[in-house]
């Protein structure tokens, strides 16, 4: 039982399926353009109370779409989106998750809780599969924060919420994969507690099968309904000019 709950998430979770090799991530480039909710003459800003999300961009998940050319724009957006933020001075809060269990137990999931079909297959924090995509700089001296999470809410688990309170953060701008994993979830949340949600259309990937449609329905129909924003990373780099001083 054990095993196949095991083998099922690796395959969920991990590209090396031969079924990926006939699909491909869904996203957001030249040949699937997807539509911001905010119009391209409006000028946008974050405030001062905001916050950076970059969701579940471990070894595992990113190297699951690494070589593919959608991969590749996946992560040198969301790339160049995170050192951007880290120019800001002062610079806002960052936070990232990692998907980890407290040790080889597994004790956050068990052998049965549905999650397990999806993450069972990830290890401790020791792991490098659970570590930061290598292509991702977390900056201490900035004050990035890393936590631990192990459902798909980015607060499932931690401090997140904590954090956004003591902080007094009204607005979460979101990056990560997958778009109908953490961003889906993490986006819901955060909205009924009253947080303004953005998502970074080019810095969410949704990974085979059944793509690229989830990924344009999530990102043109269900978010945008909440109604949350979606947002190009132009206007994302764009509103950091004219956002800020940040308060963190
Ligand atoms: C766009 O589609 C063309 C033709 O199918 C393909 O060669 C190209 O790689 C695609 N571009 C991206 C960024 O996926
Ligand atoms: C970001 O996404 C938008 C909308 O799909 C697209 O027009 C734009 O070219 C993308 N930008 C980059 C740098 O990939
Ligand atoms: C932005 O564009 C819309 C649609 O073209 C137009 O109705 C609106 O007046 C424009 N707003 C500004 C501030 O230019
Ligand atoms: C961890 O995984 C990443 C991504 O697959 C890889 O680039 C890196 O070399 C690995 N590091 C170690 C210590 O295995
Ligand atoms: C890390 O953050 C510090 C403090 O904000 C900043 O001075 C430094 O340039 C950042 N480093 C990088 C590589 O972004």
């Amino acid at each position: 039982m054990r095993t196949t709950l095991f083998t099922a998430a690796l395959t969920g979770l991990l590209s090396s399926t031969a079924a990926q090799s006939t699909t491909t991530p869904g996203y957001d480039d030249c040949n699937n353009t997807i539509s911001s909710t905010v119009p391209a003459n409006k000028t946008l800003s974050f405030g001062q109370h905001y916050a950076v999300l970059n969701l579940d961009l471990i070894n595992a998940l990113v190297s699951s779409v690494a070589t593919t050319s959608e991969g590749e724009s996946f992560i040198s957006n969301t790339a160049d989106w995170i050192n951007a933020v880290h120019a800001q001075t002062p610079a806002p809060l960052s936070i990232f998750t990692r998907i980890f269990f407290s040790n080889s137990h597994k004790p956050e999931i068990g052998p049965a809780t549905p999650f397990a079909q999806v993450g069972g297959a990830l290890g401790t924090a020791s792991s490098n599969m659970t570590a930061i995509y290598p292509a991702f700089y977390v900056n201490d001296t900035a004050g990035d924060v890393v936590l631990q999470k192990t459902r798909y809410y980015a607060g499932a688990g931690n401090g997140l919420e904590e954090i956004l309170r003591a902080q007094q953060i009204d607005t979460v701008i979101l990056s990560g994969i997958r778009t109908s994993g953490v961003i889906l979830s993490t986006a819901y949340r955060l909205f009924d507690l009253d947080y303004k949600v953005y998502v970074i259309a080019n810095n969410t990937i949704e990974t085979p099968p059944n793509t690229p449609d989830i990924n344009t329905n999530i990102l043109e129909g269900i978010l945008p309904k909440v109604p949350i924003d979606v947002i190009t990373i132009e206007q994302a780099i764009a509103a950091l000019k004219v956002s800020g001083p940040a308060v963190y």
